[in-house]
């Protein structure tokens, strides 16, 4: 494939969990490269208001739009914010693993049924959107056989330069990773079923801040 017909065009960008840590920033990034951004959210995450208020401040006018809407419920409302998309960022979530243990029922509501909800309105949409999913390397287990080393600042698997590969074994591990690896495979399915254009991030903690290698990664609580 050749430059011109990888290049696709992202005029309209739709962000579900759009005010959160890593939501916010992704619409702050397209709003800066001249996109119009909706993002989506139920504002349940402490702080959320206020990356809204920073987005809202530092957007164009007319570029940000901000739905308060639940993925579990508000059909209507995620359906209008994502029809004439080109993208869409799925990032709403639960997203602590302690959460998901002392209420799995509402882990499994956000992060499955949310999920599905959300490619649902994809499927109906007729722009036909392309769906970026925030997965979790929680859907791999503990990975007990793989060495987590430090490395200029940051963490990395000691032999998987490139993190883990998509051969490797699925083993969903906690009520988030049931609940994410749940909405992970109906958006890799989607796919392959519906024709929909859908990718999957299975990725680790991300911060900005850089604690000490703990023993037990895998039992950090917020967030993965
Ligand atoms: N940050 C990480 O380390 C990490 C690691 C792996 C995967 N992820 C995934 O990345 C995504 C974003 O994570 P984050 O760190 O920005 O989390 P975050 O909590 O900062 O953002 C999630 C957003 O979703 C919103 N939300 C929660 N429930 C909702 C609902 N029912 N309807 C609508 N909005 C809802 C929250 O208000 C919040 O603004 C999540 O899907 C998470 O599972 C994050």
């Amino acid at each position: 494939m050749n430059r011109e017909e990888s290049a696709i065009r992202v005029d309209r960008v739709v962000i579900t969990g759009g005010a959160g840590f890593i939501g916010s920033n992704t619409a702050e990034h397209y709003l800066r490269a001249g996109a119009r951004v909706t993002i989506l959210d139920n504002f349940s995450r402490r702080g959320s208001e206020s990356n809204a208020e920073w987005l809202q401040q530092s957007s164009p006018p007319g570029r940000l739009t901000i739905v308060r809407a639940d993925v579990r419920s508000d059909h209507d409302a995620l359906s209008r914010a994502i029809d004439g998309a080109d993208v869409v960022f799925h990032l709403a979530a639960q997203v602590a693993v302690t959460t998901s243990v002392t209420n799995p029922r509402e882990d499994f509501e956000i992060n499955a049924l949310g999920t599905f909800n959300v490619l649902e309105a994809v499927r109906s949409a007729s722009s036909k959107p392309i769906v970026v999913y925030s997965s979790t390397n929680k859907v791999y287990g503990k990975m007990g056989d793989v060495g987590v080393i430090a490395r200029e600042g940051r963490y990395e698997y000691e032999d998987l330069p490139f993190g883990a590969g998509e051969q490797r074994m699925l083993d969903f591990y906690s009520p988030y990773g049931c609940s994410k690896g749940c909405g992970d495979q109906y958006v890799v399915d989607y796919a392959r079923i519906y024709g929909l254009r859908t990718l999957t991030f299975r990725q680790s903690c991300a911060t900005t801040e850089y604690n000490p290698p703990s023993p037990d990664l895998n039992a950090s609580g917020d967030s993965g």
